[in-house]
């Protein structure tokens, strides 16, 4: 469940949610509003075309809180399976950021010496990378640390989730040892089985192709090769292979 990583949780108990200990008024006892799994596919149909939802991904990184001077677009084989790669040299994230940027509509963008940040919904990553394929993962770094998140529809129609589950893991960036937090080892479990990546060696190679000591690498596997339409019936075919590198930024 989005709101309550890990294990599930009565309603109204929130923990590890995305407000810091503490900071949570847990008198409420009050249930959250969840998302349902099948949320991350209807609300990918806002891109009608891939194009719009690489620019969401794109944003990103070159948004004023970021600051990527550098973004690669790959289309890569990784594990045997075709995979989009998004791979920035921005300032990356903290577990806790990669959290909120793997939740719906949270967002700590302001403008900076009149820079207008691109995107401001807190959406455009879910929108964009849903669009694209049914799973990604995001490899981030920001100098002391690296964290790994997923994002799965796969991962989420195999355990029959209910609502979202983001499995995130946090290791330290010196020693790359996992960082013991209350859901690290699950989370680990979690993207060891159901991602393209079945040994933590691997996983943890992709950090490395994120040149220097900072930025994010976003991989989406399962690419959609339908385009909207077909979800509503028509047979066009997603090219990438034609299109990706047509496209010059
Ligand atoms: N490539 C990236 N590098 C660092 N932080 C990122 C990156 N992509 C997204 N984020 C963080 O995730 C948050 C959520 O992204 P998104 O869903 O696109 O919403 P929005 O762009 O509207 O804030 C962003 O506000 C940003 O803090
Ligand atoms: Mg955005």
């Amino acid at each position: 469940m989005l709101l309550y990583r890990g294990a599930p949780a009565a309603p109204g108990t929130p923990r590890g949610g995305l407000a810091r200990a503490g900071s949570v008024p847990q008198a409420f006892r009050i249930r959250l509003s969840t998302i349902s799994p099948r949320y991350l596919q209807s609300n990918s149909c806002s891109h009608t075309r891939p194009f719009s939802a690489i620019a969401e991904l794109l944003d990103n990184a070159v948004d004023p809180d970021v600051c990527a001077r550098t973004v690669f677009i790959d289309v890569e084989e990784v594990k045997n399976k075709p995979c989009l790669t998004f791979t920035d040299d921005g300032c990356g994230m903290t577990a806790h950021k990669l959290y909120r940027m793997l939740s719906f509509g949270f967002t700590d963008k302001v403008i900076k010496k009149s820079q207008c940040p691109i995107g401001v919904f807190g959406n455009g990553f879910k929108s964009g990378s849903m669009r694209l394929g049914k799973d990604v993962l995001v490899f981030t770094k920001n100098g002391s640390t690296l964290a790994v998140g997923l994002l799965s529809q796969t991962y989420l129609e195999c355990i029959q989730a209910q609502a979202v589950i983001v499995p995130i893991v946090p290791f330290s960036q010196q020693n790359k040892k996992m960082i013991v937090t209350e859901d690290s080892l699950p989370s680990l479990e979690a993207i060891l089985n159901y991602s393209i990546f079945n040994d933590e060696r691997d996983l943890m190679s992709q950090f490395d192709a994120i040149p220097g000591k900072k930025g994010t690498r976003v991989l989406i596997w399962n690419i959609r090769r339908y385009s909207t339409k077909r979800a509503l019936n028509s047979q066009k075919q997603m090219e990438y292979d034609k299109v990706l590198f047509n496209i010059i930024f």
